[in-house]
């Protein structure tokens, strides 16, 4: 949610392709609107634009940007998505220019004590760019500590100081942010995905820690003003690539990469299974509680079940922000389980830590293992889905059901005490997923898109895929859907359903089917569009999206996929850019 970047550059002048390359590596975090400051004849400028990164490139000249420079692509938290309101902000005298990731709680109090300055946009973020350039302290570091300790919330700051044009000052508290001093110069951005192809090792920031950096100087303080030493850690290929290797969109180039990332998933866990979970762990697990957002928490949704059925454990699962203000006992008997394909989710990191500080047992399964979240537990399962650049998590979800599944069947072996062969069931999913079969998707798409809601039920795992694809749907076609039990239907939704609705009936088990078919029939009789998506043959009255069958529970994933796709389509019917949807950022690091 916001990205930052910042370069210094040893050529003098940052070229302004190196400068927007990089921050659009960060567009997943949200395109409302994005800019640039840098120094220009001694004076620190800004240039701002409404909309995409690609927008604000071609009013950059090439030639203006000097040897320092800062930049910010914004998901809007206070105020609208306008001119106005994109970073970077100047301090009133144009001392200090800032970017910030992050969402400033006080703002308003700090406001009220900086008296009568005159604010140019109803940001919360513009506060720290006043109270730097109030400040007294002489050294700009101190000025920054000193605001940041004032400052309540979260924030990645980024920040540029007139009377030290060469240096970039830097801020961390619960959002991410690092450096990297590469060898033509320093890159601080939010993600290390910036640092691809710069350089091989690079700086972490943790929360409450400060450094000012410039091309012969890299110093880190902790928020009392004194000086630390931090160590370097290495830079993990994330194998990033801006290509989108033919597709159209990274949202299909994802789509179309499941096979693979189920096929590095079994790699990973055939050489290394689940060392962490021996007896002496597993046995004395009473409970299994899932916590994750979005489409990590309906992934949870079914990792509960695998765990029910498989463990015969009690599961749950929580949504994060919800999770974080029950009060819940934690227990130690407890497994915790946070699932986050960024592993930087404000909420899922504000719930793993009440859980990490209440003693309970915290396990992370993610997808990028530098992450926060990879940091804090105390085991990681690594998702291995390689980055997800597509805003809508596609591959991301496939891989934490998958993962999900394998730590449950792992568990039951244990608990059975015998040797449980679940990884012939995920190659079975690797082989029908790597036939890349997407039959009949297309026309259906054609009909949905013309329709006013899309009603998606289920029973049992089908309701959990149900609730998945209706928010695929909506996140990417902007139509208004939403997931029913199939049981549950008559019980007031039925209301909803005339001629403009259609209802997507997700049936894999067998012996459901009459039940749901019996739920499909009270929609046909009230006009309504039935669409079916199964592996068994259905009369042909009914329009059928036919998923393979295999024979295990993970057939999931073969409707979450066709689902995908559905959605992806749609959206491309309607003239949307699926990959960057509007309203949606991919990396939520505020509450
Ligand atoms: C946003 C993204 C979703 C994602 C959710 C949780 O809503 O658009 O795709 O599922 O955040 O993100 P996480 O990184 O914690 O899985």
């Amino acid at each position: 949610m916001c990205g930052i970047v910042g370069v210094i550059s040893k050529d003098k002048i940052i070229k302004k392709n190196v400068l927007l390359d990089l921050l659009k590596r960060l567009e997943y975090r949200g395109y409302d609107s994005a800019g640039i400051g840098f120094m220009s004849l001694g004076k620190l400028r800004v240039i701002k634009q409404k909309g995409s990164i690609d927008k604000l490139r071609s009013i950059v000249k090439n030639d203006c940007l000097g040897v320092t420079c800062i930049a910010h692509t914004r998901w809007a938290t206070h105020g609208k998505p306008n001119l106005h309101n994109a970073h970077p902000f100047l301090s009133e005298s144009k001392t200090w220019a800032i970017v910030h990731n992050g969402i400033i709680e006080n703002y308003l109090d700090l406001k009220k004590e900086l008296g009568n300055i005159k604010f140019s946009s109803s940001t919360d973020s513009e506060v720290i760019a006043q109270l730097l350039e109030k400040d007294s302290d002489k050294k700009d570091i101190n000025k920054l500590i000193r605001v940041c300790n004032k400052l309540k919330g979260s924030f990645a700051l980024l920040c540029m100081s007139v009377t030290n044009p060469n240096s970039l000052f830097i801020a961390k508290r619960k959002s991410p942010i690092y450096v990297m001093k590469g060898k033509d110069g320093i890159i601080v951005a939010s993600d290390t995905i910036c640092f691809e192809g710069f350089g091989k090792s690079y700086y972490s920031l943790e929360d409450d820690e400060f450094c000012e950096v410039g091309l012969e100087k890299i110093e880190f303080y902790n928020k009392k003003g004194k000086k630390i030493k931090k160590e370097e850690q290495k830079l993990e290929s994330l194998n990033y690539s801006s290509s989108k290797n033919g597709f159209e969109h990274f949202m299909l180039k994802e789509i179309m990469e499941e096979g693979l990332v189920v096929s590095n998933i079994i790699k990973k866990y055939s050489s290394e299974p689940f060392l962490s979970f021996n007896e002496c762990v597993v046995r004395k697990i009473k409970k299994v509680v899932l916590i994750g957002c979005g489409s990590a928490y309906h992934a949870g949704l079914i990792g509960a079940r695998f765990f029910e059925k498989n463990t015969l454990i009690d599961a749950r699962c929580y949504i994060a922000s919800e999770f974080r203000y029950l009060n819940n006992k934690i227990d130690k008997d407890t497994l915790y389980i946070f699932i986050s394909q960024s592993g930087e989710t404000a909420d899922t990191l504000a719930s793993l830590e009440l859980v990490k500080n209440s003693g309970g047992l915290c396990v992370g399964v993610t997808n990028v293992m530098h992450s926060t979240l990879a940091k804090m537990v105390d085991i990681v399962l690594d998702v291995c889905a390689g980055v997800e650049v597509a805003v809508a998590s596609t591959k991301a979800y496939i891989a934490q059901v998958v993962v999900l599944y394998m730590l449950s069947k792992h568990i039951e072996g244990i608990l059975k005490s015998k040797s449980i062969n679940f990884l012939k069931d995920v190659e079975e999913l690797r082989l029908t997923l790597q036939k890349n079969e997407i039959n009949n998707v297309d026309k259906v798409a054609s009909l949905i898109s013309k329709k006013q809601s899309v009603i998606f039920i289920g029973r049992d795992l089908d309701y959990y895929s149900s609730l998945e694809a209706s928010l695929k749907l909506k996140e990417v076609s902007y139509i208004s859907s939403f997931a029913c039990p199939s049981g549950e239907l008559k019980h007031g939704y039925l209301a909803q359903v005339d001629n403009t609705t259609c209802v997507v009936v997700i049936a894999t088990k067998i012996d459901l089917l009459d039940k749901n078919l019996n739920n499909a029939s009270e929609v046909d009789a009230r006009d309504g569009k039935i669409i079916i998506c199964s592996p068994f043959k259905i009369e042909d009255k009914y329009t059928q999206i036919k998923v393979e069958n295999i024979t295990s529970d993970l057939i999931c994933c073969l409707v979450a996929r066709k689902l995908q796709y559905l959605a992806y389509q749609t959206s491309i019917i309607k003239g949307i850019n699926p990959d960057k949807p509007r309203n949606l950022a991919k990396s939520v690091t505020v509450e």
